[in-house]
This record gives C-alpha cells, structure tokens and sequence, in this order.
C-alpha cells in the first residue's frame, strides 16, 4: 500500500536529483519539495515533473532547514563533501525522519574513499544527525538507472540498509515504487559493503564501458 508523504530532495537539480525526482514524481505518490545550492534550473525541473502526474505537488525550496522541516522523508543528493554543513543547517527539523544517505564518499580519482574502512557516508551523517533515522538506499544505482530500472530483461536489485525495521520498510515501498527491485542488505554498518559494491562498479564501468547504465541482480531460485 502506498502513503503520501512529502520528500525533500536536497541537491535536486543534479543528476541523482532529478533523477529521483522524476522517478517520485512518476509514482504520484508523493509531494515533491526541491533544494538546491543553486536554484535557477529548479523551476524547469518542477514544471516536467509536473507533467508527469497531475496529482504531484512539486514546491522548489531554496533554504535545506525549511525544505526538511516541510518533509516526512529528506533525501540527501548531494556530494559527501556537503553533507557535514548541511547536517548542521538541517538537525533540529530533522529530528525522528529518515534521512537517506545515498553518497559514495569517493576520492577525486574515483579509486578509494575519503573515509576510513571502519566507518562510511552513511554511519557518518547518523552521527552528525543523531536525532533522525538515517537510511542508506540508491548508491548502488546509476542516476541513468533510474530512467531504466529494467536491464537486459532484468529488474535492477537496489539495497537498503539501516537500524530501524519501519524505517527501513518505508524505504523499501518507496525504492519500489520508482521501478527497482528493494532489498533491505542489514543494519547500517552494511553501508560500508553498499559504498564499495558502487566503488567496483564505477571501476568496472569505466574498465569495460558501462556508460553509466548499469546496475546489481542478485539471482537466485
Ligand atoms: N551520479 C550517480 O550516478 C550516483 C549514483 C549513486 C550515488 N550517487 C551519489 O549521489 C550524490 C549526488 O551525486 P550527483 O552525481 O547527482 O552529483 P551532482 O550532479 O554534482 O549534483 C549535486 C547536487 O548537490 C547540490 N549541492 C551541492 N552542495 C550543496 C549544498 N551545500 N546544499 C545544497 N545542495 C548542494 C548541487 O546543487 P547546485 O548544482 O545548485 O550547486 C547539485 O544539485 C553523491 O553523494 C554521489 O556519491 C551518485
């Protein structure tokens, strides 16, 4: 069963951003609030997913602490780098939501990560936002992956992994909902395993030419 809740897309004009949106927009059940650094493509990114569902409320914000006070649900879609500040803008109206950590904190060449192998984005941004349920979803999946959650005759796998079980299912009906097949991986700490599994395949796509379509499938019997 779907609910409707309001979504704070944080960093919605780059290309996870709106590509989450679209696929949100698409499902019609949700409303749609977009905060970026910079606003001025915000307006034309609101008016195409307006035409995707009538039904679809889609409000451009351009302060991260309103947009997040607005949401039932605020999605994090920008750099690693960014997140530390815009934790602190967004603690206190944060406070009891999901958050979703959907960051690769990857190096400048694309090779390692900025953090330490005993943590990752998601388990720093639940430290920094100590009050919210953090959750990790999407970073195993290409922004183009969402205009294509069906690849060579199979639906992409995308895995979620957090500490609280409603939140974690919430997630779950809203990673579905977009078109990807959810699989909740385990607690937050799987973070860790998810970053890297993108990290491989970031370096397989450039090895062999993915051209960022590509995505996991776990198959089984
Ligand atoms: N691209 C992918 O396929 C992919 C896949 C999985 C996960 N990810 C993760 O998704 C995140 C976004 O990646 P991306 O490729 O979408 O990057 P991107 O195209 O560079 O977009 C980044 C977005 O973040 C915004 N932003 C930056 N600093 C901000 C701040 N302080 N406050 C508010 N908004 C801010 C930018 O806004 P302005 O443009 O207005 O400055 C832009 O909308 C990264 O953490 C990445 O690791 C990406």
């Amino acid at each position: 069963m779907t609910t409707s809740k309001t979504i704070a897309i944080i960093g919605a004009s780059g290309s996870m951003g709106t590509a989450i949106s679209s696929s949100l927009a698409k499902t019609g059940n949700y409303s749609l609030l977009l905060m970026s650094d910079q606003t001025e493509s915000l307006p034309e990114l609101k008016s195409s997913l307006e035409q995707y569902h009538s039904n679809t409320q889609v409000h451009i914000i351009d302060c991260a602490k309103e947009a997040s006070w607005e949401a039932d649900i605020i999605i994090l879609a920008t750099p690693f780098q960014a997140e530390k500040d815009l934790a602190e803008k967004i603690r206190e109206v944060a406070t009891g939501k999901i958050v979703i950590s959907i960051a690769n904190p990857l190096n400048s060449t694309f090779d390692g990560f900025v953090t330490t192998p005993d943590t990752s984005a998601a388990e720093e941004l639940q430290k920094l936002l100590p009050n919210s349920t953090v959750i990790k979803a999407f970073n195993t999946t290409f922004a183009a992956d969402f205009a294509h959650t069906v690849i060579d005759g199979k639906q992409v796998d995308s895995f979620i992994a957090g500490d609280q079980e409603t939140a974690l299912n919430t997630v779950a009906e809203l990673v579905a909902g977009v078109g990807f097949n959810p699989i909740i991986a385990g607690d937050l700490k799987v973070s860790r395993t998810l970053e890297n599994m993108q990290l491989l395949m970031i370096q397989l796509g450039m090895k062999y030419n993915y051209n960022w379509l590509a995505g996991w499938k776990i198959l089984h019997n």
